[in-house]
């Protein structure tokens, strides 16, 4: 029972968003209401500033933030709330989109006056290829921003998903009077704040009270009433099961900053929002209440000591109990490994822990046996499906600048592959290998890394791909034909997967246009649909 208990009690999620639209500080209002941080500005900025983009140390000291804010639990309501925290610097976005494959609900922030950005989009596209339920917080209700009805149709438009707002603003900017909470039937009153924890709250028995007139003025107490007329006419009523299939998702406005309607997110998140979901496997589903231990390693974080080469694996546990000291299977290294030390990540530090549920992220110290999607069980031998990678945006050619540092350089370079920084694709002849990265910072990081941690002597020479494409077909001729004519521009994955390096659209294009048969991804997670 006890066990039952702890997995129902677990809310895991991520709160994602494009650079600057709140993220860090929405997160740090809720850790204030759970309890965890007692001040405003405790959890630093981990973004790293666009004006330090050339700094390494910076960036260094950023990814050691990251570390300890990796995961941030607190208990709210009965639950225990685990917030999985994303880079927010969009160089790192692939790191963002593996720890969405770790959460089982992700609170989505908006600007409202820059409504969907790019990076909204793309984060977005990660979440609809698991249906992961979504719950939208406009920020910035305190600044002029887009009309809330054109939001919400960017948001349907956009973002590929139907909405349902749950609260809806009175005004905005200058004239932003509050918020009126459609299903509570109440009213919440903005007053600028950065410290309070509670608002002021009137409770309203019907729309027609007179109290709204009061409160906000005849005018706006007027256009709230046309306005919900339209929402209810409009938009059908808020629906869980809707909400938990990632088919709707519920709209809330208020500004981050002012911890203004934030409470009424956090309390609703904790009353719709699923506890801990199950993960495909290459054998079956896996539920959370599978008694034997499983999970998968959905992040590695290298040592911030270049003299220690340990790391930290984050796994995402999916069923079972995990407990301290116990022997686990590795799966494919098959092979059995216990952890001594395994750490759970609060707010401010990490701790040890004894034992860990379902929902739950843990730290594993790790010499480098671990890599990106590894697979650990109670001993049966069955793999997570699902840590795709993605098509990078930048590749460069890694040269080595030293015969005598080779072996330096390989090890080096897999390391870091395997830690998810970059990808390496191989291309024939020569072993030639082209390293592809979603921004221009991780080579900074790799170089420097390659040069401090490895002592390798190696340059980086940029490459003009478009994208890489993962290829799958059932017609292996059109394959071969294809492998003929394209030879200089294919290589091989981390898994030994064939990638097409597409120069440009144009050329991918031609090629999808040439080979009907040949399918080009841009991410590998057509491996879910695979077996
Ligand atoms: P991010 O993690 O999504 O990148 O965004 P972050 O929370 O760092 O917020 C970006 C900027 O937006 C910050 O200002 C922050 O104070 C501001 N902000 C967040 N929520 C609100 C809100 O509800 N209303 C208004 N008006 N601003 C908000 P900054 O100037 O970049 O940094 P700071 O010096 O204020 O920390």
């Amino acid at each position: 029972m006890k066990y039952q208990e702890a997995i129902e009690k677990r809310r895991t999620f991520g709160i994602i968003a494009h650079p600057d639209a709140g993220k860090t500080t929405l997160t740090e209002k809720l850790l204030l209401f759970g309890g965890a941080i007692q001040t405003a500005g405790a959890v630093k900025n981990n973004k790293i500033k666009k004006t330090a983009t050339s700094d390494f140390m910076e960036i260094e000291k950023q990814r050691g933030i990251s570390v300890a804010t990796s995961v941030m639990a607190f208990e709210y309501g009965g639950k225990q709330v685990n917030i999985l925290d994303t880079p927010g610097h969009k160089d790192f976005a692939e790191d963002t989109y593996r720890t969405l494959t770790a959460v089982d609900s992700v609170i989505l922030v908006i600007d409202c006056a820059n409504g969907v950005e790019s990076q909204t989009e793309k984060l977005m596209e990660v979440c609809r290829m698991r249906n992961t339920p979504v719950i939208i917080f406009v920020n910035k209700m305190d600044r002029e921003g887009k009309d809330p009805f054109t939001l919400l149709d960017e948001l349907e438009d956009k973002l590929d998903i139907k909405v349902r707002p749950l609260t809806w603003p009175i005004g905005m900017g200058d004239r932003f009077k509050g918020v009126y909470n459609i299903y509570n039937k109440n009213l919440n009153l903005f007053s600028a704040s950065k410290t309070k924890k509670a608002d002021d709250v009137v409770s309203i028995s019907e729309l027609s009270d007179p109290l709204i007139d009061e409160l906000v003025g005849a005018q706006f107490a007027g256009e709230l009433r046309e306005e919900l007329e339209i929402i209810d006419g409009v938009y059908d009523a808020f629906d869980r099961e809707k909400y938990l299939s990632g088919e709707v998702a519920p709209v809330f406005f208020g500004s981050a900053v002012n911890n203004f309607g934030v409470q009424e997110l956090l309390d609703t998140f904790i009353t719709i929002s699923p506890s801990p979901i199950g993960r495909e496997s290459d054998l079956r589903f896996i539920n959370p209440n599978d008694p034997k231990f499983s999970g998968f390693v959905f992040k590695i974080h290298a040592n911030l000591d270049p003299k220690h080469r340990d790391r930290i694996a984050f796994l995402r546990i999916v069923s079972g109990r995990f407990e301290r000291n116990k022997f686990y299977h590795h799966v494919r290294l098959d092979k059995n490994f216990k952890f001594a030390n395994p750490t759970s990540f609060m707010a401010q530090d990490k701790s040890v822990i004894d034992e860990a549920f379902p929902g739950d992220v843990i730290g594993l110290y790790d010499t480098g046996n671990f890599k990106i999607g590894d697979t650990m069980t109670e001993g049966e031998n069955m793999f997570y499906k699902g840590i795709p990678s993605f098509s990078p945006e930048i590749f460069m050619e890694l040269e080595n600048l030293d015969p005598l540092k080779s072996k330096q350089l390989d090890k080096g370079i897999h390391q870091l592959t395997d830690e998810g920084v970059a990808q390496m694709f191989i291309m024939q002849p020569g072993n030639r290998k082209i390293v592809g990265t979603v921004g221009q910072l991780q080579f900074e990081v790799i170089n420097y890394r390659l040069i401090h941690e490895y002592g390798a002597n190696c340059r980086f020479s940029p490459k003009n791909y478009f994208k890489a494409c993962w290829i799958t077909t059932e017609n292996d001729e059109q394959l071969e034909s294809f492998k003929r004519a394209k030879g200089n521009y294919l290589a091989k994955d981390k898994d030994d997967n064939v990638v097409f390096l597409a120069e440009t659209q144009f050329l991918l294009n031609m090629a999808e246009q040439d080979y009907p048969d040949l399918t080009f991804h841009k991410t590998s997670e057509f491996k879910l649909d695979l077996k």
